[in-house]
C-alpha cells in the first residue's frame, strides 16, 4: 500500500466489547466440516442450485453492503423490527426493504421470526458497529461501486494480468480511499476489528520477556503494540508509520494506558526503519505489496536489525487446499481492488533469505493467519 493511511473512527480498547473467539484449531475444523457439507449438499442438489450461489455473488455483496451502510444491526440490538419499521428508520422503501431483508435472511445474514419482524443472529452481530471481530466497516467497503466496477474486470485481467482497479479508474484504491473520508473511515474500521481480534494471540505466541523494545512497522494506530505492551509490563514499544496515521495512534495509545512507553516514529519503510528496538514486527503489511516492494521492506527492516533478532510477521496463511474463502479471495482482493498478493511459507521463506533473514518457527493465529519468524542472520 502506498504512503496513505487509514484514518479512521479506531474506538480506544476500552470502549470495545471482549468476544470470545474460540481455540484456533477448533475454528479450523469447523471450517472444514463445513467445506466437507457444502460440498456433499452440491453433489445432491440440482447443479442450477449449486451454481446459482456462485454466481449471484454479486448480490450477496451488495446486500451485505446495503446492510452495512444503513447499520440495520446497529437497530436491531434494541429488539427485532418490522421491514416496514427499519425503512421508516432508513429513510428507504418499504416493500423493497422487505424484500432485501428476505433475501438477506436466505443467505443467513438477520433471522426472521415467526411473528414476520427482523432480529440479528450471529452473523449480522459481526456487523454491530464497534463489534470487537465485526466487519461492518468491510463489508461496507468491498460493496462500494468502484470496487464493484473493479471486479467487473476480471476477464480482461485474467488476459492482461494487470491490477484491476487502477486499469478501471485510472488509480489505486488507496488513492480513491485518501480522498473519501467515509470510504476510508470505513476500510480502516474493518481492519482494526480484525486486528483486535488477532492481536492478544499475536502478545501470546511470542515470548516477549525475552526483548525490550518491540518495533512494529506499519503498525497502524498501534493495537498490536497495545495489546503486547498491556501484556508485557516490561516492554517498551516504536510504532512506526506515516505522519498522518500516527497522529491518530495518540488518542489510541493513550486510551490503552500505554502511550508514555511507546515512541512514535513517523517514516516510509521504503526509506528505512528504525534502529534501537531487539525485536520488530510487520503484521498484514507485506501482502499489499508486490514481490519487489516487499524485498525492499524486508531489507530495511534486516538492516534495522542485529544478527539473532527476530522480525514478528503475521499474516495471512496460505494452505494448499484452502478450507475457507478468506485467504484466496483476500488475494483476488490485491489482484483486483488494492494490489499486492497473499504468500504462502514456502514464498515468504524465500524471500527472507533474499534479504538476510532466515525462517524461524510458525505460530497459528485464528482467522487463517500465522505469525511468521524470521531471524537476522
Ligand atoms: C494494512 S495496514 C496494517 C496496519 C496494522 N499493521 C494492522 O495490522 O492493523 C498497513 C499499514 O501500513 C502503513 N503504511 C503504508 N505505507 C507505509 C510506508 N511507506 N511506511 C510506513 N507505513 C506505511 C499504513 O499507514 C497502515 O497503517
Amino acid at each position: 500500500m502506498p504512503n496513505t493511511t487509514h484514518s479512521t473512527s479506531h474506538l480506544a480498547p476500552a470502549q470495545r466489547k471482549a468476544a470470545p473467539v474460540p481455540p484456533v484449531f477448533i475454528v479450523n475444523t469447523v471450517l472444514r466440516l463445513r467445506k466437507f457439507l457444502l460440498r456433499a449438499a452440491d453433489a445432491v442438489v440440482p447443479s442450477y442450485m449449486a451454481v446459482y450461489d456462485r454466481f449471484m455473488g454479486a448480490a450477496h455483496t451488495m446486500l451485505v453492503h446495503s446492510a452495512a451502510r444503513l447499520r440495520i444491526a446497529d437497530l436491531l440490538v434494541a429488539g427485532p423490527l418490522s421491514g416496514a419499521e427499519i425503512a421508516a428508520r432508513t429513510s428507504s422503501d418499504a416493500d423493497v426493504m422487505e424484500r432485501t431483508m428476505l433475501a438477506l435472511v436466505s443467505i443467513g445474514v438477520f433471522r426472521r421470526l415467526s411473528d414476520g419482524r427482523f432480529a440479528n443472529n450471529g452473523v449480522s452481530k459481526g456487523m454491530i458497529t464497534g463489534a470487537t471481530g465485526g466487519v461492518r466497516g468491510f463489508a461496507e467497503f468491498f460493496g462500494h461501486e468502484p470496487v464493484m466496477r473493479a471486479w467487473a474486470r476480471l476477464p480482461e485481467t485474467l488476459q492482461d494480468g494487470k491490477q484491476a482497479f487502477k486499469e478501471v479508474h485510472g488509480h489505486l484504491a488507496w488513492d480513491w480511499m485518501a480522498a473519501d473520508p467515509a470510504v476510508q473511515a470505513a476500510f480502516a474500521e474493518g481492519m482494526s476489528s480484525m486486528t483486535e481480534v488477532v492481536a492478544p494471540a499475536i502478545a501470546a505466541a511470542y515470548p516477549f520477556d525475552e526483548v525490550k523494545t518491540v518495533c512494529d512497522v506499519g503498525g497502524g494506530v498501534g493495537i498490536v503494540l497495545a495489546a503486547v505492551l498491556r501484556k508485557y509490563p516490561h516492554l517498551r514499544g516504536i510504532l512506526f508509520d506515516s505522519p498522518s496515521m500516527l497522529g491518530e495512534a495518540k488518542a489510541y495509545l493513550e486510551a490503552a494506558g500505554i502511550a508514555d512507553r511507546v515512541d512514535l516514529v513517523p517514516g516510509s519503510f521504503f526509506d528505512s526503519v528504525p534502529r534501537g528496538a531487539d525485536c520488530y514486527l510487520i503484521k498484514t503489511v507485506l501482502h499489499n505489496w508486490e514481490d519487489q516492494e516487499v524485498l525492499q521492506i524486508l531489507r530495511n527492516c534486516r538492516a534495522a536489525m542485529e544478527p539473532g533478532q527476530r522480525l514478528l510477521v503475521p499474516d495471512f496463511l496460505v494452505v494448499p487446499e484452502a478450507f475457507s474463502t478468506l485467504v484466496p479471495f483476500m488475494d483476488m482482493a490485491g489482484l483486483m481492488i488494492y494490489s499486492g498478493r497473499e504468500r504462502s511459507p514456502e514464498k515468504l521463506a524465500g524471500m527472507f533469505a533474499q534479504t538476510g533473514l532466515k525462517m524461524g518457527r510458525m505460530a497459528p493465529l485464528p482467522g487463517v493467519q500465522a505469525v511468521f519468524e524470521a531471524i537476522a542472520v
